[in-house]
C-alpha cells in the first residue's frame, strides 16, 4: 500500500504517526512518504504558542467538540510519563479574561479545574471585570514536530522536500491513498473558496518568571485580536492579532507596537523582558475543518484523498482527534480495498 502525505505541520505527521502505528504490520506494510515545501522551523505549527485552548464559541460542527476532547485526554494521558518532556508537552494554568460576565465556555469539563475569577484576582487586572481560571495544557509546536518526526523516521517513512503542484500529479507516479494536510496552502491544489488566513503576529520574549497564561477578550472585536501571554518552555508568546484574508508574511511595525503596549498593560513586568523574535503566520480558517474522503479519478484504481485541513487557530488543540478520525477513513479504504481484491466466491 502507497500512501503519501502531503504536509509537515502538525496535521500532517501526527496524522501519518497515527495511521502508520495502527495499520503498518508485516504482513502488510505501509510504504509512506511525506512531501512538504515547508518543514519545522517554517511551518504555521511553529509559530503557534501551543496552548490547547478550544475557541470560546461553540463549534458549528459538533465533531469537533470531540476531536478537541480526544486530543485532551491523549495527552493528558502522556502528561505522567518521561514521553511528554521530549514531546514539548506540560500542564499549565491561567486566565482567561473579559470586561463584563459571559456565559460559561462549552469546554469547561474538557480543561481541568475550571472555576470564575475571585474579586481578589481580578484586582490584578485592573481592565478586567470578570474571567475565568483553568489548568490546561501546551504542546510546544517546534518540540512536537520534531518527535514526530523522529518517531515517523524510526518506522522508516521517508521525507521529501517538493512542493506539490496537482494531487493528479501525485498519483501519477502511483499511490494508493493521498493524505491532504496542506494548511492554510491547501486552495493552491483544489480551489477552496471556504478557506482563508486568519493572519497571526507574535513576539517572543524571554520571561521565566511568567508562569501563567493571560489571555484577555472582547466579543465585539473578535477572537484573538486583542492581548494574550502565553508561557511556553523557552519563550513567551505575546499576540495577537487576526487578520482574515491578509497573506502578508513581514512583520508589520503597526502590530508590533500594538501587541506589546497591549502586554505590557495587561502584565507590566514584560517591560523588562527581552527580545527573541517575531513571527507572523496564517491559521488556516474555514468555517469547518474538512476531514472526509474522496477520490480521483484516472489509472488502474483510483486514488483515494483523505483531506485533513482546516484548523484554524487551534490545530494544536484539535490534532489528535483529527488523526484519530482520518486513521478510521483509512482503514475503511484499506477494508473495502481488500474486498475488491478478494477472488470471486465459487460458491
Ligand atoms: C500566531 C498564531 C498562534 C497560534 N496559536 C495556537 C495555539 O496556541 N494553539 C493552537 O491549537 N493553535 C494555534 N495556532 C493555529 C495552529 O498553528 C494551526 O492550526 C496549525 O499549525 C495548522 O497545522 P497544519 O499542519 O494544518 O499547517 P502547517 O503547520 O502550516 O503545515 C502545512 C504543511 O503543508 C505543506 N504544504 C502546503 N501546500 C503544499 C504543497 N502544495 N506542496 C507541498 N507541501 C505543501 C507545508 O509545506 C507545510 O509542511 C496559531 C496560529 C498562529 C498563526
Ligand atoms: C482553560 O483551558 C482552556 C482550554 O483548555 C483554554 O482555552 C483556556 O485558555 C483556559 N482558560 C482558562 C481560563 O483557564
Ligand atoms: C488538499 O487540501 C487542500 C486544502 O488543504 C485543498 O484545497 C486541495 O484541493 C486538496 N488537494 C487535493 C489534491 O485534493
Ligand atoms: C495585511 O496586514 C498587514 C500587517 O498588519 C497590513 O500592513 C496590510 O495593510 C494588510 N493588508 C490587507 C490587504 O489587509
Amino acid at each position: 500500500m502507497r500512501v503519501v502525505v502531503i504536509g509537515a505541520g502538525v496535521i500532517g505527521l501526527s496524522t501519518a504517526l497515527c495511521i502508520h502505528q495502527r495499520y503498518h504490520s508485516d504482513l502488510q506494510p505501509l510504504d509512506m512518504k511525506v512531501y512538504a515545501d515547508r518543514f519545522t522551523p517554517h511551518t504555521t505549527t511553529d509559530v503557534a504558542a501551543g496552548l490547547i485552548q478550544p475557541y470560546v464559541s461553540p463549534p458549528e460542527d459538533p465533531q469537533e467538540m470531540d476531536w478537541n476532547q480526544q486530543t485532551f485526554d491523549y495527552l493528558l494521558s502522556q502528561i505522567h510519563s518521561p514521553t511528554a518532556d521530549k514531546m514539548g508537552l506540560a500542564l499549565i494554568s491561567g486566565y482567561n479574561l473579559f470586561r463584563e460576565a459571559v456565559p460559561d465556555p462549552v469546554w469547561k469539563d474538557i480543561v481541568l479545574g475550571f472555576r470564575k475569577l475571585t474579586p481578589r484576582e481580578l484586582d490584578m487586572f485592573p481592565d478586567y471585570g470578570y474571567g475565568w481560571f483553568n489548568t490546561s495544557l501546551i504542546l510546544d509546536g517546534r518540540t512536537y514536530l520534531k518527535w514526530l518526526t523522529e518517531r515517523l523516521t524510526e518506522r522508516g517513512v521517508q521525507f521529501f522536500l517538493r512542493k506539490v503542484a496537482s494531487l493528479e500529479e501525485v498519483a501519477r507516479g502511483g499511490v494508493d491513498v493521498i493524505i491532504n494536510c496542506t494548511g492554510v496552502w491547501a486552495g493552491a491544489l483544489q480551489p477552496d473558496p471556504l478557506l482563508q488566513p486568519g493572519r497571526g503576529q507574535v513576539i517572543q520574549v524571554e520571561a521565566p518568571w511568567m508562569k501563567h497564561f493571560i489571555i484577555t477578550h472582547d466579543p465585539e472585536r473578535g477572537i484573538y485580536k486583542t492581548p494574550y501571554i502565553i508561557p511556553g518552555s523557552q519563550t513567551v508568546t505575546l499576540g495577537g492579532t487576526f487578520q482574515l484574508g491578509n497573506w502578508t508574511e513581514l512583520i508589520d511595525t503597526q502590530d508590533h507596537d500594538a501587541i506589546w503596549e497591549g502586554c505590557c498593560r495587561l502584565e507590566p513586568t514584560l517591560k523588562n523582558a527581552r527580545l527573541v523574535g517575531v513571527r507572523a503566520g496564517f491559521r488556516p480558517v474555514r468555517p469547518q475543518i474538512r476531514l472526509e474522503r474522496d477520490r480521483l479519478p484516472g489509472g488502474p484504481a483510483d486514488t483515494e484523498v483523505i483531506h485533513n485541513y482546516g484548523h484554524g487557530g487551534q490545530g494544536i488543540t484539535i490534532h489528535w482527534g483529527c488523526a484519530l478520525e482520518a486513521t478510521k477513513l483509512f482503514g475503511k479504504i484499506l477494508e473495502e480495498r481488500k474486498l475488491s481484491r478478494t477472488p470471486p466466491s465459487h460458491l
